[in-house]
């Protein structure tokens, strides 16, 4: 369903010299599974999702989504199908601020190969349980609340594949622990996979398979990170 082969980045420091960020030889994950990456804050696991998800172009390497080379596609085509095979998760939610929650999923469907159906995006808030805030504008919810329109836009074209980033970071820990069960329990009624990064540990153990990203990444490992 994933697979990542040599894919690497570097950056730039501010002192001139690169620093590899990214070193992942060999990574897959299969259709419907759910694995969270450990890793320290620094360690490159936002790079790597970016990368995935090809907001961020890689220096080299191949990331396949459901047999598709994203890596290979024209910009316009890759936008295409990131929004009909993926389903991104940010720390910080990344609502938009100016529109309602039910406009949020739905621009987020706009996207998406069945367009802004509405019937469809209420439904999908429904099930994360915002079914009553669907005018409601982002500022006007609970940090907890905001992250579950994140969820509802996130899986509303039904992807193949989910990356979430630190979800639970900016949220308390019981709507982290609620958050998380939501996220995995949609991935798992869709049969979407799920591949969740973290250093949190309360976060990671509520998985049943988890990774050091040291150990994906050849790029922390070198580097100590
Ligand atoms: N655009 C960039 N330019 C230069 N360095 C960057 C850039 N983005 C990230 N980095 C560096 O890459 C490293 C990994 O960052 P990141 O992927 O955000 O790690 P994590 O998500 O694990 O905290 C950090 O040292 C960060 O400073
Ligand atoms: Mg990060």
């Amino acid at each position: 369903m994933l697979s990542v082969q040599n894919l690497t980045k570097s950056f730039v420091s501010p002192e001139g010299g690169t620093v590899a960020i990214v070193d992942v030889r060999d990574f897959a994950l299969g259709t419907g599974e759910q694995l969270a990456l450990r890793g320290e804050s620094g360690s490159g696991k936002t790079t790597f999702l970016h990368l995935i998800a090809g907001i961020l172009a890689a220096d080299g390497g191949s990331v396949r989504i459901d047999g598709v080379e994203m890596t290979a596609l024209s910009e316009p085509r890759r936008d295409r199908l990131r929004a009909e095979k993926l389903g991104y998760i940010f720390q910080t939610f990344n609502l938009l601020q100016g529109y309602t929650v039910l406009e949020n999923v739905l621009l987020g469907m706009s996207f998406g190969p069945r367009g802004a159906d509405r019937r469809h995006a209420r439904e999908i808030l429904a099930r994360v349980g915002l079914g009553h805030r669907l005018n409601h504008f982002p500022h006007q919810l609970s940090t907890g609340q905001q992250q579950r329109v994140a969820v509802a836009r996130a899986l509303s074209n039904h992807p193949k594949l989910v990356l979430a980033d630190e979800p639970t970071g900016n949220l308390d820990r019981k709507h982290a622990r609620d958050a998380l069960l939501l996220i995995r329990e949609v991935c798992r009624e869709q049969g979407a996979a799920l591949l969740f990064v973290s250093h949190d540990e309360e976060a990671l153990a509520q998985f049943e398979v988890r990774r050091d990203f040291a150990e994906v990444n050849q790029a922390t490992r070198e580097a100590g990170r």
